[in-house]
């Protein structure tokens, strides 16, 4: 059987945390020229490879100064180096548990103090693994839902309430498919992009009205990432372990 296109074409490999070398602009290079996002990330480390084009570090490709916020600062601030000596950007690191309000709440002051306005929340922040039902800890689903939707919720409402309220902006919520179909191994994270799903439209609903746009991005899996390596070579690959048991 002939091998689906998506494993023929595999994109430039990212290794780690390095950015990737090229990039091709669909929208206009300046499309986000004097914007300032904010985006919200877990794992910088492993964030950063995942989603390489589309959040929350397209938007330096668009010419625009962006925060990065997780737990780690070591990795952020490394992150962070990278990307302007990539972009020409400016970037700002900051540490934040989006399981802890008063950590986001501290890192939008910053925010706002080093920035003066925030445009665009992304909310990528996200915990995974694959792991069958059966063995997944009551603390493990736990987990993943804090960091996953109210991780979400928490940093959302603290940009709304400090900035978006009065100034209006874009919220993205960074989702995944995995919930579309019921997924083997993913019902942790499945069933927090779900609730995330429904969230968007809750907030976009209700925050409308004061000039906020809330909208969801699932990209899917993005092979050459790490990623792709650690959680979809089991998950998308023909001839996987786990395909094959399902076949
Ligand atoms: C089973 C696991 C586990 C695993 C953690 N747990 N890893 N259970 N299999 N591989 C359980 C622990 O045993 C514990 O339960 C509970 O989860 C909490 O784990 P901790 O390590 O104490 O918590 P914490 O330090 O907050 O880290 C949790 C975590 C981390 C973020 C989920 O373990 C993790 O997986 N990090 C990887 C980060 C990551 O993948 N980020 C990118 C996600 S991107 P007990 O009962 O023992 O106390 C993404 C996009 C998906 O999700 C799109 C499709 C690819």
């Amino acid at each position: 059987m002939a091998e689906p296109q998506r494993v023929r074409e595999l994109p430039e490999d990212v290794d780690t945390d390095d950015c990737m070398t090229s990039y091709t602009h669909i929208y206009s290079p300046d499309l986000l020229k004097q914007l300032k996002p904010y985006a919200a990330c877990h794992h910088t480390r492993n964030i950063m490879p995942l989603t390489p084009n589309l959040s929350p570090f397209v938007s330096f490709r668009h010419g625009c100064d962006t925060v990065i916020a997780s737990r780690n600062l070591e990795k952020l601030t490394e992150a962070a180096k990278k990307l302007m000596v990539a972009t020409g950007r400016h970037c700002l690191p900051l540490t934040v548990d989006v399981r802890q309000p008063q950590t986001i709440s501290a890192a939008v002051d910053e925010t706002l103090k080093e920035l003066g306005r925030i445009d665009i929340l992304i909310n990528n922040a996200a915990g995974n693994f694959l792991c069958p039902a059966t063995s997944l800890s009551f603390n493990a689903f736990k987990t993943v839902l804090e960091i996953d939707t109210m991780g979400t919720f928490n940093t959302s409402k603290v940009v709304y309430e400090k900035w978006f309220k009065d100034h209006g902006g874009a919220i993205v919520n960074i989702s995944a498919t995995l919930g579309y179909r019921g997924q083997a191994l993913q019902v942790h994270a499945g069933s927090a992009k779900a609730a995330n799903d429904a969230m968007t439209k809750h907030l976009a609903v209700e925050w409308g009205p004061s000039g906020v746009r809330v909208n969801t991005l699932a990209p899917g899996p993005i092979s050459g990432t790490e990623g792709f390596r650690r959680l979809g070579k089991d998950l998308w690959l023909p001839g996987s372990d786990l395909i094959n048991m399902f076949d």
